[in-house]
């Protein structure tokens, strides 16, 4: 390894958003697809490391409320490609002690892969390796705006004391409750922008940005994310 790792002290929790797998495929002169696939079979090779290396919690931007607007065909695809990467990690549940779970407003997806994902989180749900957290049809104000929903609609039965409303009860309302906030978020193919990614949850997270296409991405590049993360100072808004 290249970088100085301090393996006692790993970030909890980091958050990836998979960007660049259009460029790969443009980069390769392939049709976008197969950037896309490419990308799938990154994400399990680098899954699989992560679990070994004894990481605890990985998110990943699969698509995002906004990637409704790419063509049919595109989309299609992409949908394809999550039936076949759920359907894969159910095949293997048994070899694997990978937990998934996913974040995102799933009612939008067709119901057959709303089963699959269903399946898989009650199949994996007493595993003890790495969280796998896909977020599938997320965005962040999204996410707010059914939160705040659901609590409305709790506070009108009376269940909850919208006097004593603080941060930690809004959260509960989340998609991510139960999860750690992201220590740190990885975006590759260069871009810095979060894209509607986790926009609560990223109050205090680290970010780094990577000059590599997706589908190149190797766990190489994760520990020199979490290199640069272990050197930062975090302050809370506090004084170091
Ligand atoms: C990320 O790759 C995958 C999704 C957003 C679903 P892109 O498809 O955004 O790749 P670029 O940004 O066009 O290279
Ligand atoms: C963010 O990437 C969403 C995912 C990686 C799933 P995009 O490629 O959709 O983001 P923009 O359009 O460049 O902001
Ligand atoms: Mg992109």
């Amino acid at each position: 390894m290249k970088y100085k790792v301090d393996m006692s002290n790993l970030p909890k929790h980091i958050a990836i958003i998979m960007d660049g797998n259009g460029r790969w495929a443009k980069k390769y002169l392939m049709r976008r697809a197969a950037g896309h696939r490419a990308g799938a079979t990154a994400l399990r090779r680098l899954v699989e490391q992560m679990n070994a290396d004894g990481f605890a919690v990985l998110t990943v931007y699969a698509f995002s409320t906004e990637n409704w607007k790419r063509d049919t065909q595109e989309v299609s695809d992409l949908m394809g490609l999550m039936h076949e990467y759920i359907q894969q990690y159910i095949n293997d549940a048994k070899k694997n002690n990978v937990r998934m779970r996913t974040i995102g407003d799933l009612s939008r997806l067709e119901p057959s892969l709303q089963d699959k994902i269903a399946h898989l989180a009650d199949l994996t749900r007493n595993h003890d390796g790495l969280l796998l957290n896909i977020a599938i049809n997320y965005g962040g104000r999204d996410e707010i705006v059914r939160a705040a929903g659901k609590l409305a609609r709790d506070a009108r039965q009376g269940k909850v004391d919208l006097d004593g409303l603080d941060e930690d009860a809004f959260a509960a309302y989340l998609d991510t409750s139960s999860l750690p906030d992201p220590d740190l978020i990885i975006r590759t193919s260069g871009e810095m922008r979060l894209s509607n990614f986790l926009l609560w949850q990223a109050a205090y997270a680290e970010l780094v940005s990577m000059d590599v296409l997706w589908p190149d991405f190797k766990i190489d590049h994760l520990y020199q994310a979490v290199a640069q993360y272990q050197q930062r100072k975090r302050r809370f808004g506090g004084r170091s």
